[in-house]
């Protein structure tokens, strides 16, 4: 199966997206994870995006549209993946379809403006993992500690308040254009258009994740 999460910062795409691949035994490509891992490790991509990603901006659709061929021509992606923070732009999207990299669902998570600035404002990370906390939603057995390790959670430096803001007007600029961009694929009937699903991401995340489920069970028949 190869799915792709759409949805705001914040509206749950990672927090999701661990369900899902853990259910349909895919790897995971998270965008942001990559970025943040090459920044951490100061590659020379880490380099190049660090001022970029820490201030909200998008990496130019060069480098990530690289970036994700490669990682999905990785063994591990044979029988699929789930894209979690790619494509975030039409041309995006468009590199996907015209290298024949065929999706069959997209899963597109609402939730509004005033909730996602709660979620970010009080989300915290473990790095190594990408295991995803929340203050009061989700806190750790251990103030600030990961459950799992032991190590310490750390705040993304994008998740400060104004980088927030500037994060939720550049998805709505770009990103939310892919809503339509699925929309009429699908409408058209055009061949290999995914099968797209809009969902209400309010819920507790058990509730959001089972709705997923019911989705990829009942859509295309499939099964775990
Ligand atoms: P990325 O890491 O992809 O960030 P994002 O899309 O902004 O998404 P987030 O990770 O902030 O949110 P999420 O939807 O995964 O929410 P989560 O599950 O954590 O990208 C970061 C940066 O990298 C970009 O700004 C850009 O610079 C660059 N980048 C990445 N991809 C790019 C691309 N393709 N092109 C260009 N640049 C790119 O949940 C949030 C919080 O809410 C958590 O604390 C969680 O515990 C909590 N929560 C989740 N669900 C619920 C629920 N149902 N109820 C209550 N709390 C919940």
């Amino acid at each position: 199966m190869r799915l792709i999460l759409l949805g705001s910062p914040g509206a749950g795409k990672g927090t999701q997206a661990k369900f899902i691949t853990e259910k349909y035994h895919i790897p995971q490509i998270s965008t942001g994870d990559m970025l943040r891992a090459a920044i951490q490790d100061e590659t020379g991509l880490g380099t190049t995006v660090k001022q970029i990603v820490e201030s909200g901006q998008l990496v130019p659709d060069a480098v990530m549209i690289q970036l994700v061929e490669q990682r999905i021509q990785q063994s591990d992606c044979i029988h699929g993946f789930l894209l979690d923070g790619f494509p975030r732009t039409v041309p995006q999207a468009e590199a996907l379809r015209l290298r024949h990299i065929y999706i069959d669902f997209v899963i597109d998570i609402n939730v509004n403006e005033e909730e996602l600035i709660k979620r970010l404002s009080g989300r915290r990370i473990h790095p190594a993992s990408g295991r995803v906390y929340h203050l009061l939603y989700h806190p750790p057995h251990i103030a600030g500690k990961d459950d799992v390790t032991g190590e310490p959670l750390i705040q993304r430096p994008d998740d400060q308040e104004d980088t927030v803001r500037k994060r939720l007007s550049i998805y709505h600029q770009q990103t939310a254009l892919l809503r339509d961009y699925y929309m009429q694929q699908a409408a058209k009937h055009m061949a290999q258009a995914p099968c797209y699903a809009e969902i209400e991401g309010h819920a507790a995340v058990e509730v959001v994740r089972d709705k997923i489920f019911s989705i990829l069970t009942i859509k295309k028949g499939v099964s775990q």
